[in-house]
């Protein structure tokens, strides 16, 4: 089993490292465009498998895709990162023209693939991949959603002083200010958190979430990578393991919640063909209010993308 992670930086990197710990796959495979910071990292993951107790093997390429051949999934990271006071859509010139390059390569050499966008702007990078690629919709799909329901559960699993074990949550939209954390669907060991928790505190915890990413960039002048890095790594996991986990993913919506030719976040469920169903919740009138609101920001996006051709 061969995984390809491109970008080798603080997301990549993380993310490679947790597919070798945890033998998520058998080999994997680190590209990067810098010279030589793939084969370090890919060498030093490798020297901790004496440590950690791994057999899966790290390998670094310097944009040699030949490498890469075969892969089953491949986790796009490359990209650059949002610095303080950048949104993510101020990425969106720099960033699309490398995942398009990049895809042009990862399907080159592993044409059968199954892809996971992790580049900012997020709905849009996937936009990108999917139309470069012209893998189905199945197939290419991005990571945001088990990130910022992560960064939900944590801060409940906080205020609650519980496990954040037993915090399980559904978000929708877009990876923005937009997305839609869905309290209705949010519940403590089966218990509606709305039993839990004062609705003033669990609005704060909300908001805190849609700028969870911002919140990070700030403390350290670039954006996360440990929770990020996992989360692809989960993906990828569910994937080579054909777990039939459910997720929240973005991926091309095409008439699910009445939206098509977007890309968002929704439910789904993963298995060995990428996503094997798209699961459709029966939303109330406000929360489809909040659902239009992510789309029209992500469609904006897009259509900067559509100008750009
Ligand atoms: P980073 O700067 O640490 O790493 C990016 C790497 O991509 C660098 O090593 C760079 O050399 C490489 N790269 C650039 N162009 C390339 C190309 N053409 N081919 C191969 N490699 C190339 O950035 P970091 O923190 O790893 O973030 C990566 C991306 O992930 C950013 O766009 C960031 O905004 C995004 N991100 C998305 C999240 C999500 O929830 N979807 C969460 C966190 C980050
Ligand atoms: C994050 O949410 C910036 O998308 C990045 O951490």
């Amino acid at each position: 089993m061969k995984v390809t992670v491109v970008g080798a930086g603080n997301v990549g990197a993380t993310c490679a490292d947790v597919l070798a710990y945890r033998e998520i796959a058998n080999e994997i495979v680190l590209v990067d465009i810098k010279e030589g910071i793939a084969e370090g990292k890919a060498l030093d993951i490798w020297q901790k498998a004496p440590i950690d107790l791994y057999d899966s093997r790290t390998v670094g390429s310097t944009n040699d895709y030949t490498k890469t051949a075969g892969s089953e999934v491949v986790v796009i990271t490359s990209g650059l990162p949002r610095k303080p006071g950048m949104s993510r859509d101020d990425l969106i010139n720099t960033n699309a023209g490398i995942v398009k390059s990049v895809t042009e390569n990862v399907i080159k050499h592993s044409p059968n693939a199954i892809i996971i966008v992790v580049s900012n702007p997020l709905d849009v990078m996937t936009y990108q991949a999917h139309l470069t690629s012209k893998l189905p919709r199945t197939k290419v799909f991005g990571m945001a959603g088990i990130l910022d329901t992560a960064r939900y559960r944590a801060f409940l699993a906080e205020a609650l002083n519980i496990s954040p074990k037993d915090i399980q949550a559904m978000l929708l939209g877009g990876h923005g200010d937009t997305m839609v954390p869905l309290p209705r669907y949010t519940t403590v060991a089966g218990i509606p958190v709305t039993e839990l928790i004062d609705s003033n505190k669990l609005n704060a915890i909300l908001e805190r979430t849609k700028v969870g990413g911002g919140e990070l960039v700030k403390l350290m002048g670039t954006s996360a990578w440990y929770a990020p890095g996992s989360a692809a790594a989960q993906m990828v996991e569910a994937i080579v393991r054909d777990q039939r986990r459910v997720f929240p993913v973005c991926a091309q919506l095409d008439g699910e919640y009445g939206i098509k030719d977007c890309y968002l976040g929704v439910p789904v469920i993963l298995g060995k063909n990428g996503i094997e169903k798209f699961i459709e919740l029966d939303l109330n009138n406000d929360e489809k209010a909040l659902l239009e609101a992510s789309r029209k920001a992500v469609r904006e996006v897009m259509d900067v993308l559509d100008k750009l051709g």
